[in-house]
């Protein structure tokens, strides 16, 4: 009966494993096919990537080897790329620009050319640009962390105002050089006001809301109880509870806001091609690429991110995009990150 048993197991084993390969080699063969539909500049491809090579170098090698297309890519922050752009000017020899948030390709949104209907339909409405000039590749959703062990989800705030309550004093942390965070405070500039806003940045310093020069110390310091909440992105927490196989072990889960406020805001990665580029056809067989499933499943994997077409499974452990109130505000209008570092410095949260 065991062997029967132990039989029938290997098998099922067998068929999953042979199913799994044969999927994934089909899903590459699409993508080849896709690459070869449109035909191949001869000057190969000018990246110029705002999110780190640590994050995308791997799924752009990918890319490289599958399409045959040679590329060249610089990294920085998506703020610097931004202003080399706008520096080169007509000369710039960038095809695409892969920025971190939207904001830094809003900010020199005139220099790109609106992407086929085709491209745009791939992703929904939220997740690319009012003008069709970029497109997201993946999403990331702001988070409250909180430690399970000292906080009970029905005490969590109901939105971000609330955290200004003496119950939360000397309790929370935030890192307010990270620039989710500061496209964050964009987005409730836009939704509460100025005034508002630096309202918030006060109250949270008088609840003595502590400093973090990132997401993944915070993220780290939620899970021993050095705080109770921080806020975040919601991927960070993966890299403990997943990444590391931490699971039930480290006491920190997400809580995402249901206000449809700044907190739940959902940002995106997005892509866009240059008006001048001279590598047009290359440039959309990388957003092809970006926007294929064997992308798309490596930021599921590896990044923790939102896939943003559809059939892309997540991890069961992260909330579904489709159960998140995101914050009811257009992505294409979170340009002005520099006036919330000025709201930062003023409120005292940032050095002058
Ligand atoms: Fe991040």
């Amino acid at each position: 009966m065991n062997k029967i048993l132990r039989f029938l197991t290997l098998l099922i084993f067998v068929i999953t494993f042979t199913v799994a390969c044969s999927s994934e080699t089909v899903e590459i063969l699409k993508d080849v096919k896709v690459v070869k539909e449109i035909p191949v500049d001869k000057g190969g491809l000018v990246i110029y990537s705002g999110r780190k090579e640590s994050l995308v170098g791997s799924i752009i090698e990918q890319f490289e080897s599958i399409s045959g297309i040679k590329v060249e890519v610089k990294y920085g922050s998506s703020g610097e790329i931004a202003s080399q752009i706008m520096l080169e000017g007509n000369k710039t020899p960038a095809d695409v620009f892969y920025a971190q948030d939207p904001g830094a390709i809003e900010s020199v949104v005139g220099m790109f050319q609106a992407l086929s209907p085709t491209t745009l339909e791939k992703v929904p409405d939220w997740a690319k640009s009012n003008e069709g000039k970029w497109i997201g590749v993946s999403g990331r959703a702001r988070t409250l962390v909180y430690n399970t062990d000292n906080v009970k989800v029905a005490d969590m705030p109901k939105n971000l105002n609330d955290l200004c309550d003496a119950k939360w004093k000397g309790r929370m942390g935030w890192a307010p050089t990270n620039s989710s965070f500061q496209t964050m405070l964009t987005a409730m500039r836009e939704l509460w006001g100025e005034d508002k806003a630096l309202a918030w940045v006060k109250c949270m310093m008088e609840n003595d809301v502590k400093v973090y020069p990132k997401n993944t110390p915070q993220v780290e310091a939620v899970g021993k109880a050095e705080i109770d909440i921080g806020l975040v992105n919601h991927y960070y927490l993966y890299k403990f509870v997943l990444d590391a196989g931490e699971g039930d072990k480290f006491k920190a889960r997400n809580f995402h806001l249901d206000s449809g406020g700044p907190g739940s805001l959902v940002m995106v990665s997005p892509i866009g091609i240059l008006n001048t580029s001279i590598n047009k056809n290359n440039a959309q067989h990388f957003i092809n690429f970006m926007l294929s499933e064997v992308s798309q499943n490596y930021f599921v994997n590896s990044t923790r991110e939102y896939p943003l077409i559809e059939g892309v499974e997540i991890h069961p452990l992260l909330t579904p995009l489709s159960e998140i109130t995101k914050a009811n505000i257009s992505l294409s209008d979170l340009s002005d990150i520099q006036g919330s570092i000025k709201l930062l410095q003023e409120a005292g949260a940032l050095p002058k």
